[in-house]
């Protein structure tokens, strides 16, 4: 690779040094920030929750509003199936929307959605409220019941809210599916899920093209998805598609005729609000579970301390409502706290490549919560973008996704931040529900740390025993005691959620699948995935799942496929790959193995290489092992070998 590589480690004793001096570089908090912050002692409130997690959560759990309070703050009883606020009943919907209709909240505007065609729709939480009513009202005639499954396929746009929301009031779960994945993608998660209903609109915009959504949808279902008895359709981008009577409704159409309140379902804390899909070691993906008294807590909780939301905030994520970002801190983080959030559809470069710095500018944004790859992205245009445009309203920034390099991060801070803005890098992940190792605004940062867990985590970097391992060295990350937002089980799959997430590691813990190490001073570096699970701009992508597309093409036998670090993507896949007899390598068959991963898996999944081989590293029970094709692609000591067949 001749470009520099930001996300490499460092190879010499002199490098090593010399990031270990960068490292040392603390940012503290300048004197505006700790006037303003909600939390004035960072250590002092993780050392008073600590003592008692329970009793932080339950004070918590009291800025929200319940019907009925819990008996207990955490039953362990069925460990590793937590319940949080046994006994309590409410809705998320309650917290999120309902309240606000009696307070000044409803005048204001939840969202401001934006897309790259310049287009500009505001929506106040009184306007959001009759929305999602109109729509609860239109699902009951459909059908819709407590318990239902729906699958949302929708682009970043106020739908997806109005969505998710009319689930979580009818205590229907809601299933959203990022809509960059393909037909079958897609077939697979709404045949697991089993879902009534499928919302999604004709088209979707990216970098100027409308493309059609309804056709995936359509492919889907007609290739046996039986539970399916409705599709809704929002009108949007005018693509021309087919409505099929009977199955088929105009999302204006149904919402207009629906009238009358509907009434919020009153639901048990433990009751699911959504699955959401997300990559593991094996080619299925995982249907993660989340419930609606837990959750709302620990995401309530960790938004406002994290980004001190204040009245006045403008905020914007700019992940997609497809994955866990985008549900709890788009949607259901945001609409808690009350705050205006901005929504945008299409990509930040687009039309032009300061259009994200103009977008700040315009609105007024305070907090922009954005990845890793969008910084990298941005530094490549240099600064005379952001530098165009008035960045002074900003006050805080936040990173997700993956580990943040320290140039991006002192980029970030200096071009963006001005200096002025602490960054929250915030790790957690689709299973956590929110925030887990994070900083608050007081926070002393380093750049490329996530710094340390949230007040109320316990966590730790250990060996495969589960024994700590010593200050600075890497090892596996696990979350010790539970948390209120983590997730329920698998959709399911109780024995897979308790195979992967607790039985990994001797102890009983949580294990992450990350790897991590802890500095001298107890701030934590995270890694990257120590299992098979790529971070391709901040997706999570399984090797097993491009392996798995890769052998359905007809000239390959096998493929293993690796990460490979990638200066801007933070990763990028590379696929080694075995041809059938009769078979030969050329560019036009590279180009259609590209095109075979595109249609079973979408076009997030993107292989960067290909390369032929005739044979492929095994474990002797015929396992690949792609820990050895990674060591010998990237010139890396091989390791242990003991267990390779050949
Ligand atoms: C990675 C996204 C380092 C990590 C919220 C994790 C991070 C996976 C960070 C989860 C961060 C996420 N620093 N790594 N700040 N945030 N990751 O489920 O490997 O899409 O396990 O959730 O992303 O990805 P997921």
């Amino acid at each position: 690779m001749t470009e520099q590589n930001a996300t490499q480690s460092p190879k010499t004793d002199q490098e090593l040094t010399e990031v270990l001096l960068k490292e040392e570089k603390i940012y503290n908090p300048s004197e505006e920030v700790k006037q303003k912050a909600t939390v004035k002692n960072w250590e002092e409130a993780q050392a008073q929750a600590l003592e008692n997690p329970e009793a932080f959560w339950e004070e918590a759990a009291k800025e929200l509003e319940w019907e009925k309070p819990w008996k207990k703050v955490l039953d362990e009883s069925k460990k590793p199936f937590f319940t949080w606020f046994k006994g309590a009943k409410g809705n998320i919907f309650f917290n999120a929307l309902e309240r606000h209709q009696k307070t000044a909240v409803k005048n204001k505007i939840a969202y401001i959605a934006e897309n790259e065609r310049g287009e500009k729709r505001t929506l106040t939480y009184g306007e959001l409220y009759q929305e999602v009513n109109k729509l609860a009202g239109a699902f009951q005639k459909l059908g819709l019941k407590k318990g239902d499954r729906v699958t949302v396929y929708l682009p970043n746009m106020p739908e997806v809210a109005m969505t998710m929301l009319a689930c979580a009031k009818l205590g229907a779960i809601h299933s959203v599916v990022y809509a960059g994945f393909s037909f079958m993608a897609l077939r697979d998660r709404i045949q697991d899920a089993g879902s009534k209903i499928v919302v999604t609109s004709d088209g979707i915009l990216r970098r100027g093209k409308a493309i059609n959504l309804k056709d995936t949808i359509d492919k889907a279902v007609a290739e046996g998805c039986p539970s399916v008895q409705h599709v809704v359709v929002v009108r949007h981008t005018g693509e021309k598609i087919e409505m099929k009577e009977g199955r088929d409704h105009w999302f204006d159409e149904i919402s207009q005729a629906a009238k009358e309140e509907v009434k919020t379902e009153v639901l048990k804390t433990s009751d699911p609000l959504f699955i959401l899909y997300t990559s593991g070691t094996t080619a299925k993906p995982k249907g993660v579970v989340h419930d609606h008294g837990g959750y709302m807590v620990g995401v309530n909780r960790t938004i406002k301390w994290v980004f001190d939301l204040k009245e006045d905030d403008i905020y914007w994520c700019t992940a997609d409502p497809g994955w866990i970002t985008g549900h709890s801190y788009i949607i259901y983080g945001p609409l808690m706290a009350g705050v205006t959030s901005i929504m945008y559809e299409g990509v930040p470069d687009y039309p032009q490549n300061d259009h994200i710095w103009e977008i700040v500018e315009r609105n007024k944004v305070t907090i922009l919560y954005t990845a890793p790859t969008l910084v990298r992205m941005m530094m490549k245009y240099g600064e005379e973008p952001p530098k165009k445009h008035d960045l002074s309203s900003l006050r805080l920034l936040g990173s997700v996704g993956e580990p943040i390099n320290p140039e991006a991060w002192r980029w970030f801070h200096q071009v963006i931040g001005q200096e002025r803005c602490p960054i929250m890098d915030t790790w957690w992940q689709t299973e956590t529900g929110m925030f887990m190792v994070c900083p608050l605004p007081v926070t002393p940062l380093k750049a490329g740390s996530a710094t340390k867990p949230f007040p109320g985590i316990k966590a730790a970097v250990v060996d495969k025993e589960g024994k700590p391992v010593p200050v600075g060295k890497g090892g596996f990350l696990i979350i010790e005691n539970s948390w209120p937002a983590m997730l329920t089980t698998l959709w399911q799959n109780p024995k897979r959620y308790k195979e992967t997430y607790w039985e990994k590691i001797p102890g009983g813990y949580y294990t992450t699948g990350d790897v991590a190490r802890i500095d001298q001073d107890g701030y934590y570096w995270l890694q990257g995935r120590a299992d098979d699970v790529m971070n391709i701009s901040g997706h999570r992508i399984g090797t097993a799942e491009i392996e798995s597309a890769l052998a359905s093409h007809e000239a390959v036998v096998e493929a293993g496929v690796i990460g490979k670090p990638h200066p801007v993507k933070g990763e990028s896949a590379k696929a080694f790959v075995i041809l059938k007899q009769g078979f030969a390598p050329s560019d036009e068959l590279i180009d259609s193995l590209r095109k075979q991963v595109r249609t079973v898996l979408g076009p997030i999944a993107i292989v960067e290489e290909i390369s032929f081989v005739d044979k492929l590293p095994k474990t002797r029970s015929g396992k690949i092992m792609r820990r050895v094709l990674k060591a010998q692609e990237l010139g890396l000591p091989l390791g242990d070998i003991s267990t390779l067949e050949d």
